[in-house]
């Protein structure tokens, strides 16, 4: 991009980029999943992070280090239209920074944020940013005081209720008493490029871990004669860090129970929030009922009135109101109309299509399946590539079958169409308005609208055959 394009975002006169540490492996994860792809809310780690930024700066500004199985962290975050930019060799979050110096040497101020710090909110980042213009400093460092430090860097204060910062000192060079330090670094910064720049080869590894911190340009800069002051974040959960698995699932949950939080806050009853699993980005409309153990997963969304009950799993569907989902279903990419239910055990597959006020019942299974207002489908049914018309009433045990083992053919029921149980239906086929179809049918033809079509062997009954043929053999017996 060209300078002048960059020139155009500017903020406050000064132009900023947006660089976000993600190249680490995360050997504390002990996981074959580079860190910044684990999940929290449904998301990776790393959107997340790229969501709050993209918030400050438009996603061109956005430049992502990584380096740990690079192509599967691009892979995964290249729709989000950010930068990427290598960190071949991971020798540390300041070597992180000069791999990325050539790609974001044009911009005024940058802000640095951590691929695994994930729950931090755009209004934080934006607070940092003002405190460091405010300030005139050359380094910010976002902090926080969480119930426990152990593990992260800590903050010098200069004196007490200084702004200004004369070191961060990582967990393991402690001195001390600098254990007891209980304001932390939330690997979070605001700062000026061009003091930056002109001291980043200062950095050196002579450290525990023989690595380029990014946190020694604290004291790098401060001894230059540079402004360096730290603001601390007004809640601390924000900035807690995921390391371990158990840090993770503990962030998965603080972030699951703010969109619980939220939803109860606008009208939806989810009872024994802890136990449900909602997704970021789920919407629920008010007076909707969420019953214990439910995961509402990916984009999907619900509207009021509605039942949701224990046991199922809903991802990437859209539910219109007073709908019933009864317990132990699981429903994916599919739609529901208004007033309609499900369940118990049922299964929608993607791209099941049910209309209002439709009833699809236990043990059925759907995918690609339209089914139209009002029609039902009650009792250990499976509907593949299928249109079931308004009213229609599916008996139980019904199947469509939709593949010959290489390709698959649509069924196209009509309106007010009576499916006997148990009947087979061999598609490609159509069954016309206002058809019946006989109990235990294999159909193969289609059925004219109106007509009845049967088709099974005509059922033969023997009178008397059971008690002739006892007789013939106690018979047999007697003559031995
Ligand atoms: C870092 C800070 C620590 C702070 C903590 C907050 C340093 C030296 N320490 O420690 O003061 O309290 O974050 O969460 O910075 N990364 C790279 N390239 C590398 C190494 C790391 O891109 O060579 C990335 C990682 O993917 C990660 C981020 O930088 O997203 C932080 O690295 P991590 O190893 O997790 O640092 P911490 O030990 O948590
Ligand atoms: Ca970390």
């Amino acid at each position: 991009m060209s300078n002048q394009a960059k020139n155009v975002e500017t903020r406050n006169g000064a132009n900023l980029a947006v660089v976000i540490l993600a190249a680490g492996k995360g050997t504390r994860l002990k996981s074959k999943r580079p860190k910044v792809l684990h999940q929290i809310g449904g998301k990776p780690l790393l959107a997340h992070v790229i969501a709050a930024a993209a918030r400050v700066v438009a996603p061109e500004h956005i430049y992502v280090v990584i380096g740990h199985q690079a192509d599967r962290v691009r892979a995964a975050l290249a729709s989000t239209g950010v930068q990427f930019v290598e960190q071949t060799e991971q020798r540390g979050t300041g070597h992180a920074i000069q791999c990325a110096r050539q790609a974001i040497s044009g911009y005024e101020s940058l802000l640095v944020l951590s691929g695994d710090v994930p729950l931090i909110r755009t209004g934080t980042i934006e607070q940092m940013s003002r405190f460091h213009e405010a300030q005139r400093a050359a380094m910010t460092i976002l902090t926080a005081h969480p119930e426990d430090p152990a593990g992260y860097g800590r903050i010098v204060r200069r004196a007490a209720g200084s702004p200004e910062v004369d070191a961060i000192v990582e967990q393991k060079s402690l001195a001390p008493g600098q254990e007891r330090i209980g304001e932390i670094n939330s690997g979070i910064y605001a700062f000026l490029s061009a003091p930056l720049f002109a001291h980043l080869d200062q950095l050196t590894a002579n450290n525990a871990h023989g690595e380029l911190y990014l946190t020694d340009m604290a004291g790098i800069l401060r001894a230059a004669g540079e402004r360096v002051v730290a603001v601390e974040a007004e809640n601390a959960a924000e900035v807690l860090g995921a390391n371990t698995i158990a840090e993770l699932v503990a962030l998965d949950a603080a972030m699951r129970n703010t969109t619980a939080r939220r939803l109860m806050d606008s009208g939806v009853t989810i009872f024994r929030p802890e136990t449900c699993v909602i997704d970021a980005e789920v919407e629920v409309a008010p007076d909707t009922v969420i019953e214990p153990f439910v995961q509402l997963r990916g984009k999907t969304r619900v509207g009021g009135d509605c039942l949701i009950r224990s046991y199922t799993v809903i991802e990437d569907c859209t539910l219109g109101d007073a709908v019933e989902i009864l317990p132990g279903c699981m429903l994916e990419s599919s739609s529901v109309g208004d007033g309609a239910r499900i369940g118990p055990f049922a299964h929608m597959r993607p791209g099941s299509e049910i209309g209002e006020k439709a009833h699809i019942g236990n043990f059925v299974e759907t995918k690609k399946a339209k089914v139209g207002k009002g029609a039902k489908a009650n009792h250990l049914t499976y509907l593949g590539d299928a249109e079931i018309g308004e009213g229609t009433n599916v008996g139980a045990g019904v199947i469509t079958c939709n593949y010959d083992g290489a390709n698959k053919y649509m069924t196209r029921i009509g309106k007010n169409v009576f499916v006997g149980s148990d009947s087979t239906l061999v598609a490609p086929i159509t069954l016309e308005d206002g058809s019946y179809i006989g109990a235990g049918s294999c159909i193969t033809k289609d059925v004219p609208a109106g007509a009845l079509a049967v088709g099974r062997a005509r059922q033969v009954t023997k009178e008397g055959w059971v008690t002739a043929r006892r007789a013939k053999r106690e018979a047999a017996d007697r003559a031995k």
